[in-house]
């Protein structure tokens, strides 16, 4: 029945208001009643001692009837309400104004009639009511005296209103109803004051429980549909804040997850092609030679080998650049950063190289104009994306061409450019170079260059390293790559 925490709210709220209701009506009830009969008995504290001066009630040990039956007279005509009993000093009744048949008392307690007179007790006082076994009701009395000595008392019980009920209490006194009708009324607008501040609040959640609905639902794709304040406001604005930021982190994710996959399946087909095609020729020429052992001339027998030694050497390289990446990837081996020269090492990668570049007709060289402070890397990692960059700037280079290696200190960092003067990539392939397995096609075709994994492992080696590599290059002009790397506060010695 309570589903919503708004109505749960409601009920709580009108549970609280009915106590604090009831309660308030019976601590009126009886406040009013005691109230009442404090005021009308003070108002009438002295009565009895007036009525005792007025007029000789006792003579002797006797009473005076005559002075008696003026008084009750003369009190039934003032105020009905009022009872007059003369009692002796054990508080036995002498004579009363009521009819004697009504008296279900014969005598009276005394002890708070004493009390009354020490002027001690604190109104309401009540004694006895003659009347009524049970009742107890508010009174004034007086000592009679005769001749000096205390003879009885003057015993008059003020009859105020008593009610059974509130509802009788409350179709006695316009005032009462009054205040009843007014505590109604405040207490159904604070209700309605509490249910709008309710609907206000939950309304807020509602939406926010809404919108992860329908955010679960989409799984997880889309974004989360209510628009949710920010952070600044109260705990409501701050979780749907904190929601709003979690769904973009876990779209992110699911993207980033995606991608992933997609990666891995292209990753997984590039790879089975690229394995397939040089296994493939290397068995076909195996076969050969093998179908036509003795037929074939030394000549040809030696081309054929040549041959399958290369895809067999491509192979090699394919399967070693993979586990390479692998291992990036995985972070199995940590970067093991220690300072060393940039130069030096650029120097001794190009001086591998040279041989290679001077069988196509390349120049490479490498042109450091300035004293280098050293970087702080790993060497062997280092290496590994200087030859990847030297190894791609010959291959496409024609004889003629020139690879440089430019080495400079600006800003605190190491820069490296690697130039040549080769065939240039598109320009539309170069957001791509990086890609894992990302050929130009032109440039496949026409040099049957490698699997297309050296710039991508170059990029993974510098990202470890926290730093970033860019290629530009203008068609058939030739290209650039470069990179940077922090300096080491030390220069080289
Ligand atoms: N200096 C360059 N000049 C022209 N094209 C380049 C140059 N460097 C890279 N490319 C292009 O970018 C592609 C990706 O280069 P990458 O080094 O990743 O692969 P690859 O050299 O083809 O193969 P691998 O390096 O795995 O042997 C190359 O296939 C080539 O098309
Ligand atoms: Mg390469």
């Amino acid at each position: 029945m309570f589903k919503t925490l708004s109505s749960k709210l409601a009920a709580a709220l009108l549970g609280l208001l009915c106590l604090i209701g009831a309660l308030y009506s019976a601590l009126t009830f009886y406040g009013s009643e005691l109230y009442q009969q404090e005021v009308n008995q003070k108002l009438n504290w002295k009565l009895a001692a007036h009525l005792v001066s007025e007029k000789t009630l006792m003579l002797e040990d006797k009473v005076n009837q005559g002075a008696l039956d003026e008084l009750f007279k003369m009190l039934m005509v003032i105020n009905p309400n009022i009872e007059i009993y003369l009692l002796n000093t054990e508080g036995k009744i002498l004579a009363c104004s009521v009819p004697a048949e009504q008296l279900q008392r014969k005598q009276v307690t005394l002890a708070p009639l004493r009390e009354f007179m020490s002027g001690q007790g604190r109104a309401p006082i009540l004694g006895d009511d003659p009347r009524d076994v049970r009742a107890r009701k508010i009174f004034s009395v007086s000592p009679v005296p005769v001749e000096g000595a205390t003879q009885g008392y003057l015993y008059v019980v003020l009859g105020g209103q008593a009610y059974d009920s509130i509802a009788q209490m409350l179709q006695g006194s316009h005032i009462l109803r009054m205040g009843a009708w007014a505590l109604v009324a405040s207490l159904v607008l604070t209700l309605l004051a509490g249910l709008l501040l309710f609907r206000s609040l939950t309304r807020r959640l509602t939406r926010l429980a809404a919108s992860m609905e329908s955010f679960q639902r989409a799984d997880l794709r889309d974004e989360p549909s209510a628009a949710m304040p920010l952070a600044r406001g109260d705990e409501i604005d701050r979780l749907g804040a904190s929601f709003n930021q979690m769904a973009v982190r876990i779209k992110q994710q699911m993207d980033t997850l995606k991608e992933t996959d997609k990666l891995r399946r292209e990753l997984v087909a590039n790879v089975s092609h690229d394995l397939r095609t040089p296994l493939a020729s290397l068995q076909g020429y195996l076969e050969t030679l093998l179908l036509k052992e003795g037929k074939l001339s030394a000549e040809e027998q030696r081309q054929y080998l040549e041959i399958a030694c290369k895809h067999s050497e491509r192979l090699g390289k394919l399967v070693e650049e993979l586990f390479e990446l692998a291992k990036l990837d995985s972070s199995a081996t940590p970067v093991q950063m220690e300072p060393f020269a940039l130069d030096d090492l650029a120097q001794d990668v190009a001086q591998k190289f040279q041989l290679a570049a001077r069988n196509k007709g390349v120049a490479l060289e490498v042109i450091c104009p300035q004293r280098l402070p050293l970087v702080c890397a790993d060497i062997g990692l280092m290496e590994r994306v200087l030859a990847n960059l030297i190894e791609n700037a010959l291959r496409y280079t024609p004889a003629g061409g020139r690879v440089t290696l430019d080495l400079s200190h600006e800003q605190g960092a190491v820069s490296v450019r690697v130039r040549d003067t080769g065939c240039g990539i598109p320009q539309e392939d170069l957001p791509h170079v990086f890609e894992r397995f990302y050929r130009v096609e032109k440039t496949r075709q026409e040099h049957a260059g490698g699997a297309g994994l050296g710039l991508a492992i170059a990029k993974r080696i510098l990202d470890l390293h926290g730093s970033r590599i860019s290629v530009d290059s203008v068609l058939n002009r030739g290209s650039r790559s470069t990179f940077s790397l922090p300096a080491h506060n030390v220069m080289k010695s």
